[in-house]
């Protein structure tokens, strides 16, 4: 087996993301919502990482049976299952990265923002317990509203005085995983070649998609640059629709969150060209967080890169003029959150 990603940035990742290959399994990695729709495929593909070398799957019910399912795999990580609040400090207890796809999935006519009253409580509560348990994970928060998820998170670890901006992420993979697939078809390119920057956030307008620093370079009419921008934000309102009531998009978005556990593995074990968009805490923008491309190392972010954002064209610059009130309101919902909660 071998996945194929679709960015020539990411060429060396998809190279190393070859299940065949066997470098050394070191590194121990939990996914908290393991049972969920996008928890479970995620787990099987993390399973199949030559770098992991235990795998913890977290949830509140119905863990046991995709633990035992998944640990037939002859890959080289021990699966163990955790169950309920009282057995998190011990799936969490060393581990090197935290995987959170746990919340509720959109259903149609309902926003990202709508999941709020439900997910932000618990991503508060299990984040707390990451920083009660393994501070010095990387943190990788799906559960939607990630523009809110994220900055919530980055409150908790503050209270609990073990916040490293560094090791907190929003997973926008998907946003750059649908963008380089949507643009490869519009344009008759190698899908492997093609890369395309996705800033700002993960709801909306607020994922901005910079057509004009697609690598290679392609050119776009006013009308395809319109076109592809409006399907990339609309992408997850796609699946949403299309599995109409069933939940939002799992299996593309454990892939792409695949990737981005494997880039980080990478970067963990010395890897020095490891480069993926997340929405991080960012001085970019005048935004607290904002998704870019960052270079990943073993401390985390190492760079945010800002060269995506100079030379943008009218088009791209009216967008990010246009994101920054939505995913500011987001923010700071966020924060208030968490504050009041404290
Ligand atoms: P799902 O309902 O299929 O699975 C969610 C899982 O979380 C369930 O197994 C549930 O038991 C578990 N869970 C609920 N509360 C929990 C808790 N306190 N602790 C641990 N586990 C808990 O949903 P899904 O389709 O897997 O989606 C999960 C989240 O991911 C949603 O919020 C969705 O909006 C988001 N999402 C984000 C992206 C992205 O690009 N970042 C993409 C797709 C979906
Ligand atoms: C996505 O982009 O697919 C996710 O954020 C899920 C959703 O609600 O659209």
């Amino acid at each position: 087996l071998r996945a194929s990603f679709a960015s020539k940035a990411q060429k060396e990742n998809d190279q190393n993301f070859n299940y065949n290959s066997q470098p050394q399994a070191s590194y121990k990695v939990a996914v908290l919502g393991a049972a969920g729709g996008i928890g479970q495929p995620l787990a099987l593909l993390i399973k199949m990482s030559p770098l992991v070398s235990d795998l913890h799957l977290y949830d509140i019910a119905n863990v046991k049976g995709v633990a035992a399912d998944i640990s037939h795999c002859n890959t080289p990580s021990q699966v163990r299952d955790f169950t309920g609040a009282s057995e998190l400090a011990n799936c969490l207890k060393d581990v090197n990265v935290v995987v959170i796809p746990a919340g509720v999935p959109r259903k149609p006519g309902m926003t990202r923002d709508d999941l709020f009253n439900i997910n932000a409580g618990i991503v508060r509560d299990l984040v707390s317990a990451v920083a009660d348990n393994s501070p010095d994970a990387f943190i990788q928060i799906i559960s939607n509203p990630v523009n809110s998820t994220v900055p919530i998170a980055a409150e908790v670890l503050k209270q609990k005085g073990v916040y490293d901006p560094k090791k907190l992420f929003g997973v926008t993979t998907l946003d750059v995983v649908r963008a380089n697939t949507f643009v490869a078809q519009r344009k008759n390119l190698k899908l492997i070649d093609v890369d395309v920057p996705v800033v700002g956030g993960h709801a909306g307008i607020t994922i901005l998609p910079l057509l004009s620093k697609t690598r290679p370079s392609a050119s776009f009419t006013d009308e395809e640059i319109e076109e592809l921008t409006v399907r990339i934000q609309n992408a997850g309102t796609e699946v949403v629709e299309a599995k109409a009531g069933a939940g939002s998009a799992t299996l593309s978005m454990a892939y792409a969150a695949a990737r981005f556990v494997e880039s980080s593995l990478r970067a963990l074990d010395g890897d020095g060209d490891v480069y993926e968009c997340s929405y991080v805490e960012s001085d970019l923008t005048d935004l607290p967080f904002f998704a870019s491309r960052v270079k990943l190392g073993r401390k985390g972010v190492e760079a945010l890169i800002p060269s995506d954002l100079q030379g943008l064209t009218d088009y791209e610059q009216k967008a990010l003029e246009s994101l920054k009130p939505e995913l500011m309101a987001s923010i700071e919902k966020g924060i208030a959150f968490a504050q009041k909660q404290a």
